[in-house]
């Protein structure tokens, strides 16, 4: 009834921004990432029979808020899969990516903690199956079962049985790097599930965001297929764009930049007039990431550092799918 697992964050190339079932998230429109290798989450659960209820450690510190109440529902629903409604946890988690900053903490998060928990009470499932379930913890951690690329099916049935990650292509199929810029690791005031809420809810640009969907899609895979890396980061960069475009028309209005976000965006596109191929991304937070090439790396990681607000970078490989220890 122990089980220990590792999962790593995942950035989105296409983004998901936008829910049409918040209880068992379901997404607006299909997203594809990519598995990093720099940043994960190790969780151990162990079912107890003497437990009245759930208790969770992230980072070794008791946790009771929100936090708190996001596993022990998240849990209920693994506790209903395996009939064991009364049986409580103990959880020891450990983030190895800040948490809620914008590096995908609930991607790794989540993921872990559905591989160890499914684990532990022996269900066996099959990677698209983890990939459902996990979706309802965070919809970003349902892509982060697959090492890669991975694309999440939006679905169409309300039950949300069609909805979860397939693998596009498997880490080794391109060696493609990410570099994290990071400004602040500090909590984010609006949270990806709260921003994307005031989005769907107030933006009038969210129509235009979920129908520019498909195209981007059929472009970044066909990019994907063939190693084309200015047809992936161009995508990418431009979905970004226009994924943070969406909250500027939210009422009321938000952004996830920091004056610095905006400096290592201009540094980027500047690398790529003097011939250094890069592209920019971003999720929920004021950090970005950069992918960029092996041969690049040294000038990447150079006139990235040099940016005045840049606390780190860290460099990043494509990583692998959820593991068991
Ligand atoms: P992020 O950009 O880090 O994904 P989100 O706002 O999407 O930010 O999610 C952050 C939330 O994810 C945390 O506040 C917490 O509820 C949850 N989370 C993060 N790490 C873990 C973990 N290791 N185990 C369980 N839940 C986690
Ligand atoms: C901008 O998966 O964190 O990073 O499903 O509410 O937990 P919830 O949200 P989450 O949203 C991620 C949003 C994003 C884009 C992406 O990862 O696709
Ligand atoms: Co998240």
């Amino acid at each position: 009834m122990k089980a220990t697992a590792k999962a790593h964050t995942n950035i989105a190339l296409i983004k998901y921004w936008g829910k049409r079932d918040e209880s068992i998230i379901l997404p607006t429109n299909n997203s594809l990432s990519l598995t990093l290798d720099g940043f994960y989450t190790q969780t151990t659960v162990e079912f107890k029979a003497e437990l009245k209820e759930d208790v969770f450690y992230l980072d070794n510190t008791i946790v009771t808020d929100g936090q708190y109440n996001r596993v022990t529902k998240f849990l209920d629903l693994i506790r209903g899969y395996a009939q064991k409604h009364t049986l409580f946890a103990e959880i020891h988690s450990i983030n190895k990516v800040p948490t809620a900053a914008g590096f995908a903490s609930s991607a790794s998060g989540f993921a872990a903690l559905a591989a160890a928990a499914t684990k532990a009470l022996d269900l066996k499932l099959s990677e698209h199956e983890l990939s459902r379930i996990t979706r309802q913890g965070s919809g970003s951690a349902c892509r982060s079962i697959y090492g890669g690329f991975a694309e999440w099916e939006k679905g169409i049935k309300e039950d949300g049985s069609d909805s979860y990650a397939i693998p596009i292509a498997p880490k080794d199929h391109w060696d493609i790097r990410v570099a994290a810029v990071v400004l602040s690791s500090k909590m984010k005031k609006v949270s990806s599930r709260e921003g994307m809420k005031r989005t769907v809810d107030t933006s009038p640009f969210f129509k235009s965001w979920v129908d520019s969907i498909p195209s981007d899609l059929d472009a970044i895979k066909q990019g994907i297929n063939d190693r084309n890396f200015e047809m992936v980061g161009k995508i990418a960069e431009a979905n970004c764009l226009k994924m943070h475009a969406t909250t500027l028309g939210a009422t009321p209005p938000f952004t996830y930049w920091h004056d610095t976000t905006v400096s290592v965006m201009q540094t980027v596109k500047q690398l790529r007039e003097h011939g250094v191929p890069a592209y920019f991304t971003i999720d929920a937070g004021p950090n970005v990431k950069v992918l960029y090439l092996p041969e690049n790396e040294e000038k990447i990681k150079k006139a990235l550092r040099e940016i005045p607000g840049v606390t780190d970078v860290i460099l990043s490989r494509a990583g692998q799918g959820v593991t068991y220890l």
